[in-house]
């Protein structure tokens, strides 16, 4: 049997370091401080939103494909995102914003992503994503805020 706690688990660990990496990139760039620190809240709320619907998944309603069934895969992203926070690694903040690009756009996170989005969801699923709200598309309101036509640059 396949260990669904242990991949819930996975995720919201990696969503929490995620809010990690935001924390620090809120720290690392006052001038886009509000940006990140937008981001770093809503990785909180998808690390909570799993710890609450976690307990779903031992009577086989926690919403499918919802968390990636990779732990490897999560422990990769979680070492990469805390090897990362360091100036070397992240020399300006173009550095930041393609790295957080890449991790949006990596296994677990768009596993996330994508549930969110599901058209036609089961009753389980919508309910999910009503809870989630309009804490999503982190990777398209990366590149919406870094983006020439973006006043804040
Ligand atoms: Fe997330």
């Amino acid at each position: 049997m396949k260990d669904i706690l242990a991949f819930i688990d996975a995720a919201i660990e990696l969503e929490n370091t995620l809010s990690g990496l935001y924390a620090y990139f809120s720290n690392r760039f006052p001038d886009d401080f509000i940006f990140w620190d937008q981001l770093r809240i809503e990785e909180l709320n998808h690390a909570a939103l799993l710890g609450t619907i976690k307990n779903l998944s031992k009577v086989n309603l926690f919403p499918e494909g919802l968390v990636l069934e990779d732990l490897d895969a999560y422990e990769r992203n979680i070492r990469l995102i805390n090897g990362n926070m360091n100036e070397p690694d992240i020399p300006d903040r173009k550095a930041a914003f393609e790295f957080a690009y890449q991790i949006e756009n990596s296994a677990g996170e768009l596993h996330y992503q994508n549930k969110t989005l599901q058209e036609n969801p089961d009753e389980i699923t919508r309910i999910f994503i009503t809870l989630n709200g309009k804490d999503r598309d982190h990777a398209k309101r990366i590149l919406a805020y870094q983006s020439p036509e973006s006043t804040r640059i």
